[in-house]
Order: C-alpha cells, then structure tokens, then sequence
C-alpha cells in the first residue's frame, strides 16, 4: 500500500491569497460587522466589473438560486425544467418556492443538460399547454453547458433561463462569463469553490432593476421609508461586511486560481495518459473549462478497480476522492418527480470520480494522489496475471 503517513488531502479546501485580511480588518476598524458596509458595496462593484452585469451579494448560493427563481416568477404549482445530473442545491430552491422541478438528462460532451433533449421536453409540454415557468441550466465541474442552443430553444418556447454557475466561478461559453448568458445567473463562495467568503452567493442579472427587487428581497423586503413596514415577504440573504472582504481579496486572484485548477486536472491527465480505463472528463471546445474538480471516469473492466473500491483506496491513503453527484432522479427526495432521458448522467454518475483538486495542493500531495491511483490499477493488473 502506498504512503498512509502524511496530513489528509482533501477534496477542495480554501485558499486565501494573504489580500483577504486587509479588507477584514478594515470591517473591524471601522465597526462595519454587519450586513452593511464598504466591503459589500466594494465587492458588488468589482464582481459586477469583471461580470459585465449588475450584482447582489447574498449569503449562499442557494439563496440566490432562490431569489433568481422568484425574479423569474416561478411560484406555486409551477413546473422548472433542470438537469437532474447537479447538486441538490440546484433542484431545492423549486421546492422552496412550492413549484416542482421536472430533471432533464445530460449530454455527454459537457456532461450539462441536452440541448436537443430540452427541445423534446418543451415541445412535449407545448402540446399539452404545460411548458415550465423557468429553465435552469447548471455549468457542472466548471464547464459550461452548450448554451446556444439552450438559449435559441428556450427563446422559441419564450421560457426564461436561471443559469447555476456555483461551480464555473471564472470559466467561459464562447469568451462569455459562465453566468452572464441567460437574464439571471448565479454563483457560490462555499469554502470548497474556486473562491470563497466561507459562505456566500451572488446573484447578476441583466436588468439593474432586478437586482435591486432581490437586494430589497434579501433584506426582509422593508419598504423605503424609516418605518418598518412591509408589502411583500423578503428573507435575511445578505452577505456580511466582513465576508465580502474575504470575497475583494479572493477576486482580485481569481485568474490564478482558474490556472492553477486547470494545472491540476491537466497534471492528473498526463500523468494517466499510460493507463487503461481513467479519462479525464470532457473538455468541451465551446469555453474555458475551469475543471473547478478534476473529474475523471473509470471504467472497472480496463481499469481493474471499481469507482467505489478506488475511492476506498485513496481513503486509507489518507487522501480524500468523492464520487460526481448523484442525479436527482436517483434521490430519495425526488424519487416521484417527472423526468426526461435516458441514462448519460447516470452512466456518468456510476464510474465517475472527483479528484482532490484544491489550487493549494502542493506538487508532493498531487504526487502522492498519482500514486495511490497507478500503484491501484497497477497491483490489479498483478492480481490478474497471478490468477491468470
Ligand atoms: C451546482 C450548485 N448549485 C448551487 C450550489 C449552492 O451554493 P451554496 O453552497 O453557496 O449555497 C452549489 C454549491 O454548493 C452547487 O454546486
């Protein structure tokens, strides 16, 4: 067995670039520790910038998918296509809002929702005058979906599109920010993004006036005016002060971050190129594929190891990998939702593998990880020749 010895490698962990405290400090010396202050109006303003597109700083990427969805007026009843291959925070703001998500298949160039399938699915609704309030589109791992024909699709059915950019911080569809193709795009500052606040959201719109409507919504919607008055419900989405100065300072090396994430996954590519049954996930010749993780698929029979048993391998190696996301479909939460496709993200789902891919990994760690995973396949391939 490979080294055990050595700290535990994570998945993908924070990474501040030492500008971070600076701006907290600040927050501190000036008493802004509150919703308010100059960091939030900073940090809208320079994502906003590097965005092209008016900004709201919210608590959670969760949060802006839910005021995204209310900007798009999906409501109670309503229907929202989204790709069952995401994150379970892609599909609860629906049903937060008390509509019902309806899971779309991926296609297997992006591993994103299938254009063609999309035009099936609207087409199939149109006929029985049932086409969804919204269309959600998620640019997985970093890469972007095929938006063009997502765009031109939706636009012909006239069904507004919420992009989920929480994981393609910095990536692009066609020199294009992920997140600035559709009216509402959203994004994440988890701790394990490409940047982070610890926690936090943005949301960007086309429409200036729809960013004020979800800054108002997230501040417990109170009318103007010095009474406490209300007309419509809001929530508490507002990021702090404080963390929007962790935010300025991890903006201002979100290019690096991007390169070395790349770095990353390009390093793990190479070093397996030898190897049978491990491929990197597809990177699509629309964009700039940020591989915010490095995603790779085994295939049992060539590879000799199982996703799952590799996985365990790594584990008592002390290093962290964790399967892609498990498709909506396949939940127990939304066993009984309607759903169009076949099995690309299942398949996917089933053999694929999340390598750590923190942009702090240091050459000696990301050595350590190539190791565990040749020495894997390597010793299989002994097994097989012994019992041959
Ligand atoms: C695809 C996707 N959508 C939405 C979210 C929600 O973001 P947050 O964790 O900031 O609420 C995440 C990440 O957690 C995600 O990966």
């Amino acid at each position: 067995m490979t080294e055990r010895a050595g700290k535990r490698i994570l998945l993908s962990v924070p990474h501040m670039s030492g500008k971070e405290e600076e701006f907290v400090r600040e927050a501190f010396a000036s008493n802004w520790l509150s919703t308010v202050g100059p960091n939030i109006d900073a940090f809208e303003r320079e994502f906003s910038q590097l965005m092209g597109r008016p900004a709201v700083a919210l608590s959670s990427g969760t949060a802006a998918m839910h005021l995204g969805l209310r900007l798009l007026s999906v409501g109670a009843g309503d229907e929202v296509f989204c790709p069952t291959f995401t994150f379970v925070a892609t599909a609860n703001p629906i049903t937060y809002l008390q509509a019902r998500p309806v899971f779309l298949d991926s296609e297997p160039e992006s591993w994103n929702l299938d254009p063609d399938l999309l035009r099936e699915a609207l087409t199939d609704r149109a006929r029985c005058n049932r086409l969804p309030r919204a269309v959600i589109v998620v640019h997985l791992f970093g890469q972007c979906a095929k938006m063009d024909p997502i765009l031109e699709v939706c636009d012909e059915f006239a069904v507004p599109v919420l992009e989920d950019a929480a994981e393609a911080l910095g990536g692009s569809y066609q020199g294009k920010p992920a997140g600035t193709l559709a009216p509402v795009g959203v994004f994440s500052f988890n701790g394990n993004k490409i940047i982070t606040t610890t926690g936090g959201g943005m949301l960007v719109a086309q429409d200036e006036a729809w960013i004020r409507k979800a800054r108002y919504w997230s501040t417990q919607a109170r009318d103007p005016g010095i009474a406490y008055e209300h007309s419509e419900v809001g929530y508490n989405y507002r990021l702090s002060n404080v963390l929007a100065g962790i935010g300025r300072g991890q903006l201002q090396v979100l290019e690096d971050r991007v390169a070395r994430r790349r770095e990353i996954a390009f390093t793990y590519r190479d070093a397996f190129t030898d190897l049978n049954g491990i491929k990197l996930m597809p990177q699509a010749e629309h964009g700039l594929h940020t591989n915010w993780l490095s995603c790779f698929l085994i295939d049992e029979s060539s590879f000799g190891v199982s996703r799952d048993a590799l996985i365990q391998i790594l584990d008592e190696a002390n290093i962290e990998a964790r399967p892609v996301w498990k498709p909506m479909h396949l939940q127990k939460l939304y066993h009984s939702a309607e759903r169009y496709g076949g099995r690309v993200a299942e398949d996917i789902y089933k053999s694929g593998i999340c390598l750590p891919s923190s942009t702090n990994l240091s050459p000696h760690e990301q050595e350590r990880v190539i190791d565990v995973v040749r020495t894997a396949t390597e010793a299989s391939s002994r097994l097989l020749i012994t019992t041959a």
